[in-house]
């Protein structure tokens, strides 16, 4: 794969994906958005367990969406600038294979946002967590008003939001937000491959509908708990349940399918 702002690493059916920038402290431009985007429907389509996504250098997972491509935007193109912003971050929280975010450094802005459309996030000591849109005048706008109180909720949330404060990874451990934090950004990719690697032990159709059912939990409109019994169902039909249901009493270990 072919990518201005991003490092595709495909090895032992994990796909690390380096946001590539580090100069600019990986903030989210256009070229990486359009990135992220291709890098996440190609992954789809490969034989993967689970991405990894990580900023370049220790400095930063990202500073933030590209402040220098704020200027000048009328409010139409801001809009659409935002809902793309949020098709990309829904697809990544949608795919049905774990997506951990290895946060070494800076996640403000779009880049907590993007932490938080991950799966699951692993900081080290150096991370910093924050949603500094206030300063600029701004608010969020790549859903981080809607994930950060879905995390940590209402009121540490819009103290984060109001004050544009950071949090340091203890705290952001302590608040829920992460959920390890590790010794170096190498310490912190050995766990979330460790995690991948149990996670690609279990029934793949079963990851998925749990992907999909907790995310259904925070879909307007949607009844998760009968999107939990469907997707039940839905299971039912594969052949791996039977194999793990015969694996159990076989008392051996499942050889799943994925299908
Ligand atoms: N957009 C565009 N460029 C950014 C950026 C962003 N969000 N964050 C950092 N950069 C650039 C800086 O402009 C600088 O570029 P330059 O070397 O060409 O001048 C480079 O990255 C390094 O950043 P710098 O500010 O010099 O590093 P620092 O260690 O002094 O400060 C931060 C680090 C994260 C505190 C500071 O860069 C910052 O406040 N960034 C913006 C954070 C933010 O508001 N994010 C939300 C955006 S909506």
């Amino acid at each position: 794969m072919e990518f201005k702002n991003l490092l595709w690493n495909l090895e032992e059916e994990i796909l690390t994906i380096t946001i590539n920038r580090a100069d600019k402290l990986n903030a989210l431009n256009a070229d990486t958005l359009t990135d992220i985007k291709a890098a996440f429907e190609q992954a789809k389509k490969e034989k993967i367990k689970g991405v990894i996504l990580v900023g370049a250098g220790d400095k930063a997972f990202v500073a933030g969406a590209d402040i220098s491509e704020f200027q000048g935007l009328d409010a139409q193109q801001s809009k659409a600038l935002a809902q793309r912003g949020h098709d990309i971050f829904f697809a990544i929280e949608q795919m049905p294979i774990p997506v951990i975010a290895v946060v070494n450094g800076f996640a403000l802005g779009g880049g907590c946002e993007l932490s938080m459309a991950c799966h699951l996030r692993i900081a080290t000591p150096n991370a910093k967590f924050g949603q500094p849109e206030v300063n600029l005048g701004i608010i969020a706008g790549y859903g981080g008003t809607q994930r950060l109180v879905q995390y940590i909720g209402k009121a540490k949330a819009l103290e984060l939001h109001l004050t544009a404060d950071m949090i340091d990874a203890q705290t952001a451990l302590n608040l829920g937000l992460v959920n390890y934090v590790e010794a170096d950004k190498n310490v912190a990719i050995e766990k979330a491959k460790s995690i991948i690697k149990k996670i690609g032990t279990k029934g793949p159709v079963a990851i998925a509908k749990v992907i999909e059912c907790v995310n259904a939990y925070y879909k307007d409109g949607v009844d998760g708990f009968a999107a939990e019994v469907d997707a039940f169902g839905t299971i039912f039909n594969t052949s791996d349940v039977k194999e793990g249901v015969q694996a159990f009493l076989e008392k051996r270990k499942p050889d799943f399918q994925g299908k």
